[in-house]
């Protein structure tokens, strides 16, 4: 038998020489195996959109693209470890050209509704272009953080991306040049960090989300009405006929829009409540509970089949929970699943909408010499 420390030695050796034996872009790779993975996903106005891939520790992966900065899929396992893709999405850049429902997408200047696409800010009347009946809905028409090409870099030392937008001064109504920079990180622990930070030349209103579809089972599986949702959230914003807030902060106490204990999402959603035949669903605003303005659960998802949950935290005062209702089938996804009405939710952390118009709401207003910074966390799990 050999000598234990002669063993250790001839070990050593042979490692050495197998290490000398790898390319340097095997030797980078393995190194680095937690950074960001980029290739290129096809063309846009002339520039290239690139799809980045975050994978993790966990086999967690996560893909995003320059254009519209766009999640494309997440990856996470079941409770025995199975992994699916969770959000509603396409293969490949042509699917979301154009992208109607905004799945995976950020969306702004103006995330939700801006009512009859039109505010005031600093005695100066603003007009936007309209694509919601009378309102403005996710910043407007043309070019809207949903619908174009935004800068790209993979995080330096960093399991992230980050994508960069310069929205110009009147770029769909909206006054100043507005700076905006999104990253996505993923951590060890199945956190996807989202980190956004802007500065504008102009004041401007600015409310940003994401506005990933989710559903646990798998996209493309169902509906979302068997999975469990808990929302910390006593109020709502209850809309008019048009969905925009009437201003008031409703309690949802002895409500269907109650989820501050966990329910299933079709437990009453076609029950007969004004605010739920008004949204033909929910697609509504709900009022985080919070002490002070740090990071808090505003929810959290549990797909009893799969073991999957997902809380979501944020730093922002609202959270829209908009079940999916205006999907009807005509969007065919990934593996060319058909997206049916409900076949995915979203929980879009953000400010009040129409806040522009509503003094009272938390304020939207960004303006030159500050930095707008803002949160959110998705975090995967099993149980
Ligand atoms: C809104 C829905 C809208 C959807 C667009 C959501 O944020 O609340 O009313 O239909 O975005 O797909």
């Amino acid at each position: 038998m050999m000598p234990r420390r002669l063993v250790t030695v001839c070990v050593a050796f042979l490692l050495g020489l197998a290490l000398c034996g790898l390319s340097p872009a095997q030797k980078t790779s393995s190194k680095h195996k937690h950074e960001a993975q980029k290739q290129s996903f096809g063309t846009r106005e002339g520039r290239a959109v690139n799809l980045y891939t975050l994978t993790n520790a966990h086999g967690v992966e996560i893909r995003a693209m320059n254009y519209g900065g766009i999640i494309t899929s997440i990856r996470v396992p079941d409770r025995k470890g199975q992994l699916a893709d969770v959000v509603l999405g396409h293969e490949t850049l042509e699917g979301y050209t154009p992208n109607p429902p905004y799945l995976g997408a950020v969306v702004g200047r103006y995330a939700n509704r801006i009512a009859n696409g039109t505010f005031m800010l600093d005695g100066k009347t603003y007009t936007l272009p309209k694509n919601d009946g009378p309102n403005t809905l996710h910043g407007g028409v043309k070019r809207t953080f949903d619908k174009v090409v935004w800068d790209d870099e993979a995080l330096q030392g960093n399991n992230g991306v980050a994508f960069s937008y310069l929205s110009k001064d009147g770029e769909e109504g909206f006054p100043g040049n507005l700076k905006l920079k999104v990253t996505y990180t993923l951590m060890d622990s199945n956190e996807l960090v989202i980190n956004y930070e802007a500065t504008t030349d102009k004041a401007t209103p600015i409310n940003v989300s994401q506005h990933s579809y989710f559903n646990l089972a798998g996209e493309g599986t169902g509906d979302i009405l068997g999975h469990e949702l808990m929302l910390n959230a006593d109020r709502f914003t209850p809309v008019d006929k048009n969905l925009i807030p009437t201003g008031e902060l409703r309690p949802v106490k002895g409500t269907p829009m109650d989820f501050t204990t966990p329910t299933k999402i079709g437990a009453r959603i076609d029950d007969n409540y004004e605010q739920l035949v008004l949204g033909k669903g929910y697609d509504h605003n709900f009022v985080i509970n919070r002490k002070g303005s740090g990071m808090t659960l505003a929810a959290r998802a549990y797909e009893p089949a799969s073991g999957r949950v997902l809380e979501v935290s944020t730093d922002q005062p609202g959270v829209q929970f908009y079940s999916g209702n205006f999907l009807d089938g005509t969007v065919t996804g990934k593996q060319g699943h058909v997206y049916k009405r409900r076949y995915g939710f979203c929980l879009e952390t953000q400010h009040f909408p129409d806040s522009p118009n509503h003094p009272d709401f938390p304020s939207t207003i960004l303006r030159p010499g500050e930095t707008f910074h803002t949160k959110t966390v998705f975090k995967f799990s099993t149980r």
